[in-house]
């Protein structure tokens, strides 16, 4: 043995000294350091961003108190955020917005990572994520299926169950009202209003407790662990085996709805894809999937934060009011024409409100930079990660004035001119947007023709709205309780 070549126990102490601190700093700056080529960029400081994750902050608490003073005190239009470990631009200007969200060819979607929650769940075969021809034949099939007459019979019906619910809820003893949780009752309507309608299975979440619902939302929640947002390595690392099984359990009762959709076929949009032949049975699970995720809680979400604002506004509620009841009447069935803006603009103004201080999804999913690009006065090298920040174009102060008030007047008289994209724009817009608005219209005018309503005054939500803390972008209020008191009319 050479007396001057180390011993195996100065090598280990040399690797655990010198090596293993090394590595360990080399992952850190890997997972954390602005990568040098968006260095020029301006960006958010990571420590406070680290900190909201950690502490569960919801997407609209963050946007606002970290990246809008880039916005509005600084007036960029960029700024690189780091999330779900890497940095990413974030689209903050309303022109860029567009110019990204509607250039499909230079800006395509980026793919979520294969091993990813989201992938595991809504598989990376579905019209969400696909870019090209794929994405062109999965949205010609469903436009074709959107185009449909809309569903205002099934809305009706789903909001007559919503009723039951309320009133079979007891009641205080001292008064007819009913107090009823809100978000769980909104998020019931809008998964039975895509369940039978563009899924072809009826959950009858409204009026009883579905098995495959409660394990949704139980998945959600399990998802939602900060330190696996802040660092998805870990999902490889130490693989979250409950969450799995529950997320695998949910897909097969996809597959197997699918099965039985085959030899039962109805007029629903997942009959219609069923038909076509070129799309494949992974296409076609993978797009159930994402239909459910992006059809029920998007919808649940605009509806909860609408009844909250009517709730704390009662002359924005008995204004929308006024206007329902003088279209409707007391008692008949609403049909479409009735229903449309042109027919009820301040019901419908309120509804774009709501989608505006509170839209349902804070981003639209990333792009990717094809090439080199100028996005306003910066220079966006090939590959970057770009996020269009929806939140943060709906409260921009330039833009809107007073964005934290709810003020349905500015979407009236041809005001609205503003950039309004709850929806996203482009070709890649929502495309059951139209649905989902005469969805949240029938709903609304349905209850503020039958109740009154306020937040009880024990809500948590009383110096302001809550939303949950969503590893998806989504903003769901959270726990929302409202006390509803239904309304007499004097007998015809
Ligand atoms: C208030 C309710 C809704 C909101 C705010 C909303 C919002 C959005 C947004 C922002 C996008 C663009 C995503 C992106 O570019 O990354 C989108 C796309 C999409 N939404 Fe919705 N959505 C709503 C309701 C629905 C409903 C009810 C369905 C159908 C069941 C649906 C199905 C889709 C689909 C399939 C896409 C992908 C379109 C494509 O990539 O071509 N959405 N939605």
């Amino acid at each position: 043995m050479d007396p001057f070549s180390p011993s195996p126990l100065h090598q280990a102490a040399i690797f655990s000294v010198f090596v293993v601190p090394l590595l360990f700093y080399g992952a850190l700056y890997h997972l954390f350091a602005i990568p040098s080529n968006l260095r020029h960029l301006p960006s958010v400081p990571l420590l406070p961003l680290l900190r909201s994750y950690l502490s569960r902050e919801p997407d609209d608490v963050r946007i606002k108190r970290l990246i809008m003073p880039f916005a509005d005190d600084l007036s960029e239009g960029v700024v690189v955020v780091w999330a779900m470990g890497k940095w990413m631009v974030h689209i903050l200007d309303s022109k860029l917005f567009m110019q990204v969200s509607g250039n499909m060819v230079d800006f395509p979607k980026q793919r979520p990572a294969k091993d990813s929650m989201f992938c595991r769940f809504m598989g990376d075969s579905n019209i969400v994520w696909t870019n090209g021809e794929a994405w062109k034949k999965q949205s010609h099939i469903m436009r074709q299926a959107f185009s449909l007459p809309l569903p205002i019979e099934l809305f009706t019906t789903l909001a007559e169950n919503v009723f039951q619910v309320i009133e079979t809820t007891s009641s205080a003893a001292d008064s007819h009202s009913h107090t009823v949780c809100w978000s769980d009752l909104a998020q019931r309507f809008a998964l039975d209003a895509v369940g039978t309608s563009i899924i072809g299975h009826n959950f009858d979440s409204i009026r009883t407790r579905s098995e495959f619902v409660s394990d949704y939302n139980q998945m959600m929640h399990d998802i939602a662990q900060p330190l696996y947002l802040i660092a998805p390595l870990l999902e490889r690392v130490v693989p979250r085996k409950k969450v799995i099984w529950r997320m695998d359990r949910l897909i097969r009762g996809f597959e197997e709805l699918l099965e039985a959709k085959r030899s039962d076929p109805g007029d629903d949009i997942m009959t219609a894809m069923l038909k076509h032949p070129d799309l494949s049975p992974t296409q076609l699970r993978d797009n159930m999937a994402s239909l459910f995720l992006a059809g029920h809680d998007t919808t649940s979400g605009a509806m909860s934060t609408l009844i909250y604002h009517l709730a704390v506004h009662p002359k924005i509620q008995e204004a929308a009011r006024d206007e329902v009841i003088e279209i409707l009447g007391p008692t008949a069935d609403p049909f479409a024409p009735q229903l449309s803006p042109q027919s009820m603009p301040y019901l419908n103004a309120c509804v774009r409100e709501a989608l505006r201080i509170n839209p349902p999804a804070d981003y639209i999913t990333p792009r990717i930079s094809h090439m080199d690009a100028t996005l306003g006065n910066y220079y966006i090298p090939a590959l970057t990660p770009l996020v269009c920040n929806t939140y943060a174009v709906h409260h921009n102060k330039a833009t809107w004035g007073d964005p934290e008030i709810f003020r349905p007047e500015r979407f009236l008289h041809g005001q609205g001119a503003e950039p309004w994209v709850p929806f996203s724009s482009g070709p890649r817009q929502c495309l059951a947007y139209n649905f989902a608005l005469y969805e949240l219209r029938t709903l609304a005018a349905m209850l503020l023709r039958r109740y009154d309503w306020v937040l009880p005054e024990d809500s948590i939500h009383a110096s302001g709205l809550r939303n949950a803390f969503s590893p998806f972008a989504l903003a769901l209020p959270i726990d929302l309780s409202i006390t509803f008191t239904r309304r007499s009319y004097p007998e015809a």
